[in-house]
């Protein structure tokens, strides 16, 4: 894909995934060319120009487009698992209206392309926990998981009756030292390496066995850089990719912690987020993304760990 000229609007680029998102594609595009956006100002990405936005004001996000001549969209708002728990009614305006927003936009060619994640939160209790099929049971129990399966069935609406070029990807946990997690039942896996650095000890939110599908950073945003740069021809799923990196319990990450740690100690003491991540699969099958636009991930368990505690240390004070 000819990347020149092309003006991409990141929304919610303050957010963990916005932040490492932006400068991957400022890399590809040119910070100019990368237009970030959110409620908050972005201190540390002052190359890019920022729009203050709220998702929700679709005449704003509107004015947006027009005045930077935006082709590309990734919409990065949402309220997550947890938060969304807290929350359910605003969870659902914010994750379904901010994705109507955009998609309508599209639907009037405004914009040429939209890039909406979804999650492992579209599935449930009833969905088969280990390898679970890109197409399965899905009754999700959260109010975070019910918009992101009414999102994908939009999504895949929109370019079935208007065109609308929407790509997405079923994000597991997802795990990198460049940005910090926003209200997550996944967030425990990068608090813990905080923790690990900082008092060598850890209080999980989860308990010890529970095992989730997770991805380092780099992997995802690889990912999203690859599904949306293939040809629209090999996108042949419009509701969301299944993706899978690894999968592992609290157990075994601080197991592989305390190799570089040994005076490393985790207690568990599982909240409200238990029962969330007790409805998400184990693990995932992902052959579909692999053959369709050759998905495959780099990091293993030993790597991921290996490379957040070689790029935390010098950032974490004791
Ligand atoms: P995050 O909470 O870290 O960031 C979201 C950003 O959106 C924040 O900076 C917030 O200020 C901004 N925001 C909130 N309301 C807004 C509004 N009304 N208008 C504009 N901006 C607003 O979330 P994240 O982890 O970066 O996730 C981004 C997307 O990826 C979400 O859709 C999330 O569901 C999805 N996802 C994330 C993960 C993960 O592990 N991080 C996994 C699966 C899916
Ligand atoms: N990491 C996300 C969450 O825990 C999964 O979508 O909410």
């Amino acid at each position: 894909m000819d990347t020149t000229n092309q003006k991409v609007l990141i929304i919610g680029a303050a957010g963990q995934i916005g932040i490492e998102l932006a400068l991957s594609l400022s890399a590809m595009y040119g910070s100019q060319n990368i237009i970030i956006s959110d409620l908050k100002p972005i201190p540390s990405l002052p190359e890019n120009p920022f729009e203050k936005l709220d998702i929700l004001d679709k005449n704003a996000l509107f004015d947006i487009i027009k005045k930077h001549q935006i082709k590309q969209v990734y919409l990065l708002a949402a309220l997550l698992s947890a938060t969304g728990e807290q929350n359910p009614a605003f969870a659902w305006k914010l994750n379904m209206d901010g994705l109507f927003n955009v998609l309508d936009l599209a639907k009037e060619k405004h914009i040429n392309k939209v890039y909406w994640p979804s999650s492992i939160a579209v599935f449930g209790p009833t969905t088969p926990r280990i390898n679970t099929p890109q197409h399965t049971i899905m009754e999700p129990s959260t109010v975070y998981g019910i918009s992101k399966q009414a999102g994908e069935g939009w999504c895949n609406w929109y370019f079935n009756k208007h065109g609308v070029d929407v790509r997405s990807l079923r994000y597991p946990g997802l795990i990198g030292w460049k940005s910090a997690p926003g209200g997550g039942t996944t967030d425990y896996a990068v608090h813990i390496f905080y923790e690990a650095l900082k008092n060598s000890k850890y209080e999980c939110f989860l308990s010890e066995n529970t095992t989730l599908p997770m991805m380092h950073m780099e992997d995802a945003i690889r990912a999203t850089l690859e599904l949306m740069h293939a040809p629209a021809e090999k996108i042949k799923t419009r509701t969301s990719y299944n993706l899978s990196g690894l999968s592992f319990s609290p157990k075994e990450i601080a197991a592989e912690i305390k190799k570089h740690i040994p005076d490393f100690q985790i207690t568990y003491k599982p909240d409200f987020r238990q029962p969330i991540a007790d409805s998400w699969p184990a693990s995932i099958e992902d052959s579909t993304a692999r053959t369709e636009w050759g998905w495959k991930e780099h990091y293993d368990l030993n790597l991921l760990v290996e490379n957040m505690l070689k790029n935390l240390t010098n950032l974490v004070s004791k």
